[in-house]
């Protein structure tokens, strides 16, 4: 089977700030995008998997992890993991970045 690859341009790499979550819909998909201080930038599912359903790109960035602004729960911008004691995982997506353009990779 081919599996089709698409890059999707959903931002401006510039135009982020820093430490700073945003929130973008692709389909029906929420993607939360986050630039970090060293420059790096993730995308995860914009949903907490905690059954209150926090929003991310509304959360705190430290390091490489996003707490959930509804009851702080930290999940990894890297792979999505719940970190202990709680536990899950949210959906991450692939972001390349082509000069200025990010691109989403679904
Ligand atoms: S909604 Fe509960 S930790 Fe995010």
């Amino acid at each position: 089977m081919i599996e089709t690859i698409t890059r999707i341009p959903v931002a401006h790499y510039a135009n982020l700030k820093e430490r700073a979550g945003y929130s973008i819909k692709i389909d029906d998909k929420e993607i939360a995008l986050f630039k970090l201080s060293s420059g790096e930038v993730y995308a995860l599912e914009n949903r907490s998997p905690h059954p209150k359903g926090g929003v991310l790109s509304e959360g705190l960035v430290s390091g490489r992890f996003v707490y959930c602004p509804v009851y702080d729960w930290k999940i990894s911008l890297v792979d999505g993991m719940v970190q202990a004691p709680d536990e899950g995982q949210v959906r991450t997506y692939s972001v390349e970045r082509k000069e200025d353009i990010l691109f989403i990779v679904l």
